[in-house]
């Protein structure tokens, strides 16, 4: 196997290579793997250097608003016509996409227990295990959250998804995803983007890998305005991280799996689809370490809405009503005063699929455990549990900090379904809302 980056030797294997990035969130990027691997001045010239082909991938429109408009050029040893071919259906395994109307648990507040890491080997492909699917894949709107469960690496498998870019949020193990445009490394606190249409495998770094997945149909993943906090903290644009061109030059047989519909499809390659000698544009993955979120609070008293938390968000045709926004409750300072300081109780339009990365959650100090998960659907009523209200009213105010904790929650305007494998797997929590049963009242009319 030979991949390369820049700067480093042809003729080193994937395994050798340290991902080496570039910093920013949404820049035309450059980069090539051989020097003079990418034109200079043009997008296609006649004859590209080193025999390499041109190519552009557009994850919008052609003719989106520049704010909007994302595309690369590729210079790659064969075009994507090449890692194309007859496809024939594929397994989905658990991965299911919107609308999946496969069970009707009955609405509720619900909670599940982490996966075990299971026994058997499994791919990244075979691992995904679909919780909640939320609006249509075929009209881009919408999204699926995952757990992902892999023992094994992806050999001479590599797969892209049509219907949507995918955000990997790592809860246990590392993962090392060889992309089209180079390789990311991602360690639990940190997440990866993989754009619609980028081709990929992803590979066990330190052991057995667990985590949460969300699959966007609609609009890509892009910074939340700042309004009059201006132009610093929440997520900065430097800590983003896109890698720089990496390739393979390897022809044996692959798989080439494509997510296109709803449905899985496979097709047969002799070579590495890996083949990008140098790219240029602003269609390309990227990482970013939740631990450089410079969260942004209460300094006197009262609780800002949870949205002064979002790192990422995927916009809707509608003004400030998100497709998707990404929110992570992470290490900071309660400092507030005369105020309770968790979040509050609350009933909202958006739909609230919840994860752990480590530590515990303040409004729910049991029962919602690292790799677990909650779901706050649509107009059902949600807040602290009887303990952490008990703590919050009467704790005194003093600062305090919440250490050693990561949460985060996928937020949708669509009302989330929840699979099969989520109400029958054995991880559904029968009790969860009774968290809230020892909230009894204290109303008591001569006791202002
Ligand atoms: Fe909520």
């Amino acid at each position: 196997m030979n991949i390369n980056a820049a700067p480093q030797i042809i003729g080193r294997s994937s395994q050798d290579i340290t991902p080496g990035y570039m910093s920013g969130f949404g820049n035309s990027f450059e980069t090539e793997a051989l020097p003079g691997a990418l034109p200079i001045g043009r997008n296609s010239p006649q004859r590209a250097a080193y025999g390499l082909y041109a190519e552009q991938l557009s994850g919008s429109p052609f003719t989106a608003p520049r704010g909007a408009n994302e595309r690369s050029w590729l210079y790659r040893i064969r075009p994507s016509v090449k890692h194309s071919g007859r496809f024939a259906k594929a397994e989905m395994g658990l991965w299911r996409s919107a609308p999946c109307f496969e069970h009707d648990l009955p609405i509720a507040q619900l909670r599940w227990d982490p996966p075990p890491m299971p026994q058997e080997k499994l791919t990244f492909l075979q691992g995904v295990r679909t919780m909640t699917t939320a609006g249509d894949v075929n009209t881009q709107a919408g999204m699926a959250t995952h757990l992902y469960l892999i023992t094994e690496s992806m050999v001479d498998q590599h797969f892209y998804n049509a219907d949507g870019e995918m955000m990997f949020v790592p809860q246990q193990g590392s993962l090392r995803l060889v992309t089209e445009f180079g390789v990311i490394s991602i360690e639990p606190a940190e997440i990866a983007v993989i754009p619609r249409g980028v081709k990929f495998r992803v590979e066990l770094v330190d052991g057995p890998a667990r985590g949460y997945l969300c699959e966007n149909y609609g609009g890509a993943f892009t910074l939340p305005e700042r309004g009059p906090i201006g132009a610093n903290c929440l997520a900065n644009s430097r800590d983003f991280l896109t890698p720089v061109a990496a390739y393979e030059d390897k022809d044996t047989p692959t798989e080439l799996y494509v997510k296109w519909g709803g449905q899985m499809f496979m097709t047969k390659l002799p070579h590495s689809p890996i083949d990008v000698v140098a790219w240029h544009g602003n269609y390309a993955p990227y990482k970013y370490d939740l631990r450089t979120y410079s969260p942004v609070g209460a300094i006197g008293f009262d609780h800002p809405d949870p949205s002064i938390f979002t790192v990422l968000t995927s916009p809707s045709e509608t003004a400030g009503t998100a497709n998707i926004d990404f929110v992570i409750f992470p290490e900071r300072w309660m400092v507030a005063e005369n105020t309770f300081r968790p979040p509050w109780y609350h009933m909202n339009i958006m739909s609230e699929f919840m994860g752990l990365i480590y530590g515990v959650y303040d409004a729910k100090p049991q029962g919602f455990v690292p790799g677990g998960a909650s779901l706050h659907n649509m107009m059902l009523p949600h807040g602290p549990d009887r303990e952490a209200f008990d703590h919050a009213s009467n704790g005194e105010l003093k600062p305090v900090k919440l250490t050693g904790t990561m949460a985060f929650m996928f937020e949708t305007r669509y009302p989330q379904r929840v699979t099969d494998y989520a109400a029958n797997s054995g991880l559904l929590q029968d009790d969860y809302a009774d968290c809230w049963n020892g909230l009894e009242k204290r109303f008591d009319p001569n006791r202002p």
